[in-house]
């Protein structure tokens, strides 16, 4: 399962237009990165829980044929978070009781190894084995503190003092259900799987096992870690099957001026202009963007056919689809400039 139905509210503006596992990361949506890596684990089907504007999964995805997977949809009419919107996905799996069900969250750039996941939850017929991953500042995270033999003691809140950061272990959004796990989420409701079936399990006392896997893993929430996601994607500091490690991409259909510099791992979109003299450094820029002579454009996402005029500079800022900067313009640090906006 694939949970792919949030609103993305962190990531506004340019969820406004595209929800955010569709956003192209290193050119490529962040769902397309995540069935790849699954298909190559082997899974042969993926069903889909969509919410927010399920009609872009749909009309890019299909049947999951071009991506050699069988794709199938579970859709809430009304968004019932994680744990609703993979007890709602229940209705389309082929398992039965007792077989696992890998389930990731729809927003993560991931190098963990899903089929040892898999094959360990099985082996130790836990209840849920979650993936955990360490990071150096836990607080914007839920904090999952484990026995010396894997077991899950407590889910804990985001810390706010010192004293409640008891582990840098946090939830890195990829969990192996037993079936009847999931048959027991209350139907048709709004259920967090992180404030509400895992803390009940623990009090029922089943075994929810945490593996903690040091491999590359990046929640693409915020604007700032999907930049990161996306450059460390395009220099091969994140797992990308068959991808050569570069300073840039450049995508089909973009046009470069020869003195033009870009760097930094940035994504030049499809169909994009960069003019002469102009700069792109640690950016990634949609499809169809313009910039023109001599702008700078410096850590900064830039949305779908936004323009950006002479000499102006976008530095640290995200602006949505169709935005306008207009020449000489400056778009200051953390900026985010809803679609169509004019900036003078
Ligand atoms: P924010 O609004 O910025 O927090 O983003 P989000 O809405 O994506 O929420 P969050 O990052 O916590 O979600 C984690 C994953 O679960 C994402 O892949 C979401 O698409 C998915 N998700 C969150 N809520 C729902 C829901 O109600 N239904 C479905 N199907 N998926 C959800």
């Amino acid at each position: 399962m694939l949970l792919v139905g949030g609103e993305g509210t962190r990531l506004r503006p340019l969820t406004l237009t595209t929800p955010k596992p569709m956003l192209p990361v290193a050119g490529t949506p962040i769902t397309i990165h995540q069935i790849t890596r699954a298909r190559d684990a082997g899974v042969q089907r993926i069903v889909l829980g969509t919410a927010y504007r399920a009609d872009v999964f749909t009309d890019h995805l299909g049947d999951g044929s071009r991506l050699g997977v069988e794709i199938v949809y579970a859709h809430e009419e009304t968004p019932l978070g994680t744990g609703g919107a993979i007890r709602n996905a229940a209705a389309h799996l082929r398992s039965d009781g007792h077989e696992p069900v890998l389930i990731l969250n729809g927003d993560v750039l991931s190098g963990v190894d899903m089929a040892a996941l898999v094959d360990g939850h099985v082996a130790t017929d836990a209840a849920v084995t979650l993936h955990l991953t360490r990071v150096d500042d836990p607080r914007r995270y839920g904090l999952v503190p484990t026995d010396g033999d894997g077991s899950v003691r407590q889910f804990l809140e985001k810390p706010q003092t010192p004293e409640e950061i008891v582990t840098d272990q946090i939830n890195a959004g990829c969990y192996v259900f037993r079936r009847d796990v999931i048959d027991a989420i209350a139907p048709d409701r709004v259920v967090s799987v992180e404030r509400e079936v895992f803390p009940a399990l623990l009090d029922s006392g089943a075994l929810i096992r945490g593996v903690v896997d040091t491999s590359y893993w990046l929640d693409l929430g915020t604007p700032w870690d999907f930049l990161q996601g996306s450059t460390d994607l395009v220099r091969g500091v994140a797992p990308w099957d068959g991808h050569q490690p570069a300073d840039f991409l450049v995508l089909d259909g973009a046009q470069i001026a020869a003195d033009a510099v870009i760097d930094n791992g940035s994504t030049i979109g499809p169909g994009s202009h960069i003019a002469s003299g102009a700069l792109v450094r640690g950016s990634v820029l949609f499809a169809d963007a313009i910039i023109e002579q001599g702008a700078q454009v410096v850590d900064s996402v830039v949305g779908i056919g936004a323009c950006i005029g002479a000499g102006a500079s976008v530095r640290g800022a995200v602006l949505g689809d169709g935005v306008v900067v207009r020449p000489g313009a400056q778009v200051a640090e953390g900026e985010r400039i809803d679609p169509g906006t004019v900036i003078s």
